[in-house]
């Protein structure tokens, strides 16, 4: 399974941002990893249009359970898929955060990726107060137990593990408390999902990103701030490509 170097964008960014889609593309004509980039749903059509016929491949942040109906300002992952969208983030802890969000919705979140026929980039981490307490393995393991669905396979999931207290915090976890979640989730992860790639997030940027691909069972980033300017995203990806 190739590596993934994966951007969140997050709420940011603007149509006059998406040039930047164009300079990443245009710096990996041909890479030996996946490159993907999430933007605000609303820009992934224009997005897409940027990107035709180049390697860096779309993805959504969110998307609702269902396949259509009565949800105002939801977006169902089939329509998604339709502009664009190859992988979709689900769970990311700040809408188990600002939007109340449990295991059992990512979970149908991550089953609706798979019904729309693209990947679950499943998110899982921890808290400082969780960490402090010595809970880390026991919070995502019982996370990563809790949010992936029913047919899950290496293929079609992404498990990106960030703790809370790296994300945007500037605060990145070491590379052994890395390379022991990482190596704890490998273990549990079902048969079906042992060759699955499994991320890590949390204030990755160009230089730590080395040190954190050197460890055991990571196989790629996902990216928040670090990712919205195509300098500061291409040096991540190339020391996914090195590692
Ligand atoms: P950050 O965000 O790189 O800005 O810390 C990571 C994420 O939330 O995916």
């Amino acid at each position: 399974m190739r590596k993934l170097a994966a951007g969140n964008w997050k709420m940011n960014g603007s149509m006059e941002a998406l040039a930047e889609l164009k300079t990443l593309a245009i710096n990996h004509d041909a890479p030996s990893v996946d490159i993907l980039i999430c933007p605000p749903a609303i820009y992934l059509p224009s997005a897409a249009q940027k990107l035709a016929g180049t390697a860096v491949a779309l993805g959504a942040q969110d998307c609702h359970p269902g396949v259509s109906g009565a949800h105002t300002g939801d977006l169902a992952a089939e329509m998604l898929a339709e502009m664009g969208a190859s992988a979709i983030i689900v769970g990311h802890s700040e809408r188990r955060a600002d939007h109340g969000e449990d295991d059992a919705t990512v979970r149908a979140k991550a089953e609706a990726a798979h019904r729309a026929g693209v990947i679950a980039i499943i998110c899982i981490g921890e808290t400082l107060d969780q960490r402090e307490a010595g809970e880390t393995l026991s919070v995502v393991q019982s996370q990563l137990e809790g949010s992936v669905p029913e047919g899950a396979t290496a293929e079609n999931t992404v498990i990106a593990y960030e703790p809370v207290w790296a994300i945007g915090t500037g605060k990145v976890a070491t590379p052994d408390q890395v390379a022991e979640v990482h190596t704890a989730l490998r273990e549990a992860l079902p048969s079906a999902l042992k060759e699955a790639r499994i991320l890590y997030g949390g204030s990755v940027k160009a230089s730590n990103a080395g040190e954190i691909f050197a460890q055991a069972n990571v196989d790629g980033a996902l990216v928040g701030g670090a990712s919205l300017k195509a300098e500061d995203f291409s040096p991540i990806v190339t020391a996914l490509e090195a590692a």
